[in-house]
């Protein structure tokens, strides 16, 4: 099993994460390699909601609010074009439905970063052009209801042990001792955005990560920052947004709450490998336009 970090052409990138699991790898003679499964989330996107005292509305961003942007689709295809590349000698150039499986979740983000994604990995060749203008062809991507989605969706919806692991780490020693020395400054933030301080601070709620995903988003695309968005509040923003991805996961029964969420993929994954081991099978590759 091996991680592969992309060359990031920017920090953009950084919500875009990338992990290509491999069974066997190309790396010995004797080995061969038989299958791969790729995860991605999705590329740029608008901000996913404002706070009250945002500087812009959602009407200002091209089709509102947590959609892919231009720069998004952009990454996806040239992700989908590094892995042609890369899997050149394994994956036949020539779109076969048997060889390949794509899935995204439902979202008009993630199943468009998949459309982006497609483009890249399969511009049709010789005999699959269909119109010489245009060389692009269409593939299925498969999507389930988000309420249903029992493989992609994070959170899982209807486990009510992750949810009541959810609520022990918030009062965790662990966690409490890391989210302490922020609290004068939630304070200040809870004035500054004009939310309010008591839903600031449960962080698993995503209302600080999402406040400063949308002060993000909105420096990316140079639109204007509120005064008080210094540079020094938000890289601790930052810090506070990057501990509310470590509650979920990262503190306090962290094996536990990676089971009952990722673990299902993880799960899938392995079977897929394990598939793939008994020759008769054709699918060469899996993908997983995964997350919100
Ligand atoms: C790729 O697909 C084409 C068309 O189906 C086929 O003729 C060719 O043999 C395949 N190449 C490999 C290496 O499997
Ligand atoms: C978790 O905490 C929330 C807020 O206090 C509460 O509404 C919910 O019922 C709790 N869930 C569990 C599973 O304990
Ligand atoms: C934002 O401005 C910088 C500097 O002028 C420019 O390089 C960049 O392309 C702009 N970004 C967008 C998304 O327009
Ligand atoms: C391999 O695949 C064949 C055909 O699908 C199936 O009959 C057989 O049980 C599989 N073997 C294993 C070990 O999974």
């Amino acid at each position: 099993m091996r991680v592969i970090q992309l060359p990031n052409p920017s920090r953009i990138l950084c919500f875009a994460f990338y992990i290509i699991f491999t069974l066997l790898q190309q790396a010995t003679a004797e080995r061969e390699l038989k299958f791969v499964a790729v995860v991605f989330r999705h590329g740029d996107r608008t901000p996913i909601v404002n706070f009250p005292t945002d500087l812009h509305k959602e009407s200002e961003w091209p089709q509102g609010f947590g959609q892919l942007t231009k720069t998004g689709m952009q990454q996806l295809y040239e992700l989908g074009q590094y892995v042609r590349k890369r899997y050149s000698n394994f994956l036949n150039s020539t779109y076969n439905r048997k060889e390949f499986y794509i899935q995204s979740t439902d979202y008009d983000r993630t199943i468009m970063s998949a459309q982006s994604y497609l483009s890249g990995l399969f511009p049709p060749t010789s005999s699959q052009i269909w119109n010489p203008e245009l060389l692009w062809q269409p593939i299925p991507v498969h999507i389930v209801p988000k309420a249903t989605d029992r493989r992609l969706h994070f959170p899982l919806s209807d486990c009510p042990r992750f949810d009541e692991l959810q609520n022990e780490t918030q009062t965790s020693s662990e966690f409490q001792s890391r989210i302490q020395p922020y609290m004068d400054f939630l304070q200040t933030m809870a004035v500054n955005t004009g939310l309010e301080l008591n839903h600031l601070k449960i962080l698993d709620n995503f209302q600080l990560w999402n406040t400063y995903d949308t002060l993000y988003c909105e420096g990316i695309h140079n639109y204007s920052l509120p005064v008080w968005a210094t540079k020094d509040v938000v890289d601790k923003m930052e810090k506070l947004a990057e501990l509310s991805l470590l509650s979920l996961f990262g503190v306090y029964k962290t094996e536990e709450k990676s089971r009952l969420q990722g673990g299902v993929l993880v799960n899938i994954i392995l079977n897929s490998f394990k598939q793939a081991a008994n020759s008769s099978r054709e699918r060469k590759m899996e993908v997983y336009s995964a997350a919100v």
